[in-house]
């Protein structure tokens, strides 16, 4: 359980934590994470809790990879200073150290370090669902498609087609091919449809 105040104080925390273009992604979770915790009877306090400080640790790319222990670590320390309970903290960093599991950039860069499976933990909880599956469709949005293709084309140096390819690719065949709640998978369909389009429109035009 968490009271009004402490999580009062978390709000206010992450969002002196996160650069923009990432609480911009966080608000947009929050909305999506509340329509699935409640058709798959989640409890929305810690999902909530989780998105908060998922993408925490996420400062330094070159540092990403190990994004979700690190956000874990930042999620326990301070929700035991604000007095938040061993088994709530528990359950929001199960949640955090396993949503970063389904981009196979991620796992690349794992097989790249020879960093062990268990590394990219999956999610066992529904809470730990409701993330994965809420962080995923959140990048088939509108502002998540935008940012994709900032990012790859500004901190992953894609160049400006190649990144543009590269959003499409991600986001239309491996952002959401392992959703894991029936609610997300069906949220998806439309995104992807639109997706398909937008990005086939690519193919042609010169
Ligand atoms: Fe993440
Ligand atoms: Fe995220």
């Amino acid at each position: 359980m968490i009271t009004k105040s402490q999580l009062k104080k978390v709000e206010e925390f992450a969002e002196k934590e996160y650069s923009d273009l990432n609480w911009m992604h966080v608000c947009g979770i929050r909305k999506i994470a509340k329509i699935i915790s409640e058709k798959e009877n989640a409890d929305s306090s810690i999902v909530d809790l989780a998105v908060l400080f998922h993408d925490i640790a996420k400062k330094d790319f070159k540092r990403e990879i190990y994004h979700h222990i690190e956000g874990s670590k930042v999620a326990e320390k301070f929700l035991s200073e604000i007095g938040v309970g061993n088994a709530t903290i528990g359950k929001v960093c199960h949640c955090v150290i396993s949503h970063s599991t389904p981009l196979e950039y991620f796992k690349e860069k794992a097989r790249k370090l020879n960093l062990p499976k268990s590394f990219l933990p999956e999610p066992k909880t529904i809470e730990a669902k409701v993330l994965f599956d809420s962080d995923m469709l959140q990048q088939l949005s509108p502002y998540g498609i935008t940012k994709s293709l900032y990012m790859n084309y500004t901190t992953y140096n894609f160049g400006f087609v190649e990144g543009f390819k590269k959003t499409g690719n991600t986001l239309v065949n491996d952002a959401c091919k392992a959703l894991f709640t029936k609610t997300a998978r069906e949220m998806a369909k439309e995104r992807i449809a639109f997706l398909k389009k937008f990005f086939g429109w690519l193919e042609r035009c010169d």
